[in-house]
This record gives structure tokens, C-alpha cells and sequence, in this order.
């Protein structure tokens, strides 16, 4: 959590789940409003940056957008290292899915930041027909891992922008008054492959 002035807190936000739960989908659909059937897997990660504006405050996301492939699994922990916000996806159309994500509840909870803003998310919620994974069994896995939880679509758009302004106000609300803090940050050089305190 960076600050560069008393209204914006910088904060780093992590993606992470099952390869093609969505994950990319979801980002672009917030940040650039597209949406594309045939998305590719990506590749390592990839970066983007979006404000929050909230009442009082911005909040400057630096979103991490992980990998889902199982190859890539080792490189997660530099992703969520040092994160404010972690969103861990599903695809309710898939009940593999969703208990990969319990594990990435678990591994973040083990190894990330104390007082990560959490969020279970399960994506595809236009898929209803072929749903798997109950609204209720994920609402009472969040509630009792105290995390927040929506069902959301990036095709249609569902509770994507409701998602990332429920975090950005949970970071802020987390973090009142933190003056400098640790801020971890890629160096530009090396985006993806180094974290280093500034
Ligand atoms: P990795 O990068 O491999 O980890 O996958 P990912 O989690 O980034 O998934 P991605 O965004 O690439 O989406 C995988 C596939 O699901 C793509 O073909 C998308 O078009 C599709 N998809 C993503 N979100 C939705 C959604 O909300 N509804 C539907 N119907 N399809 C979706
Ligand atoms: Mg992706």
C-alpha cells in the first residue's frame, strides 16, 4: 500500500484460480469493457493498473492477473506477496474449480499479507443452466472464512464493476491512515519476476 497523497492509496490486487475460470475475462471486462469467447490462456501473468474513485478517496489498483495453469503455480507466490486485495475465481459451472479455489483461500491465508481484503468469486453466472456450485455452499464457505463472495459474469457484465468498488472501499477501510507501510512493487524492469521494498 503505497500512498502519493492523503486521497489515494496505491494498492496491489492479485487474481487468482483455475485456469480459465475467467480471470482475464473479468479484468477486461472491467477495464476495457470487452469481452472475448475465445480469450487466451495467459501466460505467467499480466499487469494493469485502474482507479477506484470512492466518496472521499481513489484507490490506484495494480492488478496482477496470475495464470490459472498449473505450470505456473510456483509463481504465485510473487503475485500475492505483499498484496491489499486477493480475488480468488471459480467457475460455477465447475466443481473442480471451486475446490482449487478453497485451496487458494488456503495458501493466501498461509503465506500472503495479514488483513488481505479476501473475495471468493464465482464467475459465469450466465451459465445457469449448466451451474454446479450452489450460490448458498459458496456464501457459507466465505461467511465462514470471512471473506466476501459475489457470483458474477464478465459476458454480461454482472457485478463486475460492483466487485472491484466493494474491494477498493474494503482496502480503503482497511487501511485508514497507514502513512508509508511496506509498499512492495515490481521494479519496471523486471515486471513480474522481482518484488522489491521502496
Ligand atoms: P487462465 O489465463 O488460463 O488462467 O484462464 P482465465 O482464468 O484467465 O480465463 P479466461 O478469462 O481466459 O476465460 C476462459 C474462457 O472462459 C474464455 O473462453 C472466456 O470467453 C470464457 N469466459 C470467461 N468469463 C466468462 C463468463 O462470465 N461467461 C461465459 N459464458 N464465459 C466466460
Ligand atoms: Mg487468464
Amino acid at each position: 500500500m503505497g500512498r502519493n497523497n492523503s486521497r489515494n492509496i496505491q494498492a496491489k490486487l492479485v487474481l487468482l484460480g483455475d485456469m480459465g475460470t475467467g480471470k482475464t475475462s473479468l479484468v477486461l471486462r472491467y477495464i476495457k469493457g470487452q469481452f472475448h469467447d475465445f480469450q487466451e490462456s495467459t501466460i505467467g501473468a499480466a499487469f494493469f493498473t485502474q482507479v477506484v474513485p470512492l466518496e472521499t478517496m481513489a484507490v490506484k489498483f495494480d492488478i496482477w492477473d496470475t495464470a490459472g495453469q498449473e505450470r505456473y503455480h510456483s509463481l504465485a507466490p510473487m503475485y500475492y506477496r505483499g498484496a491489499a486485495a486477493a480475488v480468488v475465481i471459480y467457475d460455477i459451472t465447475s466443481t473442480d474449480s471451486f475446490a482449487r479455489a478453497k485451496q487458494w483461500v488456503e495458501e493466501v491465508r498461509r503465506q500472503g499479507t495479514p488483513n488481505l481484503v479476501m473475495f471468493i468469486v464465482g464467475n459465469k453466472a450466465d451459465l445457469e443452466a449448466k451451474r454446479k456450485v450452489g450460490t448458498e455452499d459458496a456464501e457459507q464457505y466465505a461467511r465462514e472464512n470471512e471473506m466476501g463472495f459475489l457470483e458474477a459474469s464478465a459476458k454480461t457484465a454482472q457485478n463486475v464493476n460492483e466487485l472491484f468498488y466493494e474491494i477498493a472501499k474494503r482496502v480503503a477501510t482497511a487501511n485508514p491512515r497507514r502513512n508509508k507501510g511496506v509498499e512492495l512493487r515490481a521494479r519496471p524492469e523486471q515486471r513480474g519476476m522481482r518484488f522489491c521494498c521502496s
